[in-house]
């Protein structure tokens, strides 16, 4: 009987290590475990049951050789757990420096946007933002633009196949429609977003871009407020002693309309060669002007009552005036190399 059981073991013991070289993963390790040392069927407790038929004289020498088998198995396991822990956690100190994770960063034109956006609400204003899928009526009809205005032509605007009256909004400036329709005066905003126009892409030029739109309306708003504002946002963009220039424009949904140009923050207009400003001291930086009272109208607000001023300017042209992105196409290449330096 303790021969046969002792050769039982001894196969026993032969499969126990040839499955454990063959353990793969800690499941299987566990499910070894089980096999050989569970209490109610593990082949240890199984030899432990045949000793109750074992002749009283061999069940001594029987019992040791099952509990040698048994310790054996215990310390196979333990050492190969042990194995498992040190080469899935290794040896670490923690008193070494940290090793270097590389740090994202903001996009130059997101960082730009809530520069833009800070600033603005700080003066009080809040941010509102809209669809990039725009109406027809919203993009230009209630914004004033007569019927046959060149800037509603396929030339420059996407339309939406099949759906006359949707476009790919071509400014920010339906979003002050959008807004006046929903809220009444006073009202005070700043809009970033997307715009689209069918431009072929160059330097300065892409079918997608990115504007901040402001829109003010109260009672008794006039042109001055809008320089103020004007004034008090570049000083605290571009810096304290940047002095504004308004030259006459054209928008249909602004009237009077004024160009805003800075003076360059670079050279202040004394370095004829300036990167900046190319030696002509001013630098082109946005659109503005009084909401136009047909536009009041069209959004159901009493222009006799109220009066508001608008004005929109672009992101790339920020980022590559200030800080000297010499083709606006790299703001979209995603190299690093490039947007690394920014944010
Ligand atoms: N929407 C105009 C543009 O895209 C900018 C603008 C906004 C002008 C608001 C005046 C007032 O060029």
């Amino acid at each position: 009987m303790t021969d046969e059981l002792k050769k039982e073991i001894e196969g026993a013991r032969r499969s126990f290590l040839h499955d454990l070289e063959h353990v793969q993963s800690p499941e299987q390790l566990a499910a070894l475990r089980e096999r050989f040392l569970s209490r109610r069927k593990g082949q240890v407790s199984l030899f432990l049951a045949r000793l109750r038929e074992c002749p009283p004289a061999e069940k001594p020498v029987a019992g040791q050789e099952i509990n040698r088998f048994k310790e054996f198995v215990e310390e196979a396991l333990a050492g190969a757990e042990a194995a498992r822990i040190s080469a899935s956690a290794p040896w670490s100190d923690p008193s070494l420096p940290a090793s270097e994770l590389p740090v994202g960063r903001l996009h130059l034109i997101a960082d730009i946007q809530r520069r833009i956006e800070d600033i603005f609400q700080q003066l009080g204003y809040e941010i509102a933002t809209g669809p990039e899928v725009e109406r027809d009526e919203y993009n230009f009809t209630l914004l004033n633009f007569p019927e046959h205005h060149p800037a509603r032509d396929e030339q420059d605007t996407f339309f939406l196949e099949g759906h006359d009256d949707l476009l790919l909004r071509t400014h920010t400036s339906p979003m002050q429609v959008r807004y006046m329709l929903a809220h009444p005066p006073p009202l005070k905003i700043v809009s970033p977003g997307k715009a689209f126009r069918k431009d072929d892409p160059d330097a300065t030029h892409s079918p997608c871009f990115h504007q901040v739109e402001g829109l003010l309306v109260d009672r008794g708003i006039h042109f001055s407020h809008l320089k103020g504002t004007l004034e008090a946002f570049c000083r605290s963009f571009y810096g304290p002693d940047v002095v504004l220039r308004f030259r006459p424009g054209y928008f249909p949904f602004t009237e009077p309309s004024a160009e805003v140009d800075i003076s360059c923050f670079l050279c202040a207009g004394k370095n004829s060669d300036c990167r900046v400003c190319k030696g002509t001291g001013w630098l082109e930086i946005l659109g503005s002007g009084m909401v136009h009272p047909q536009v009041l109208r069209n959004c159901r607000i009493d222009p006799e009552e109220y009066s508001g001023f608008a004005f929109g300017m672009g992101i790339e042209r920020v980022a590559m005036v200030k800080y000297g992105v010499p083709d606006l196409r790299l703001l979209y290449d995603n190299d690093l190399r490039l947007l690394g330096q920014f944010g």
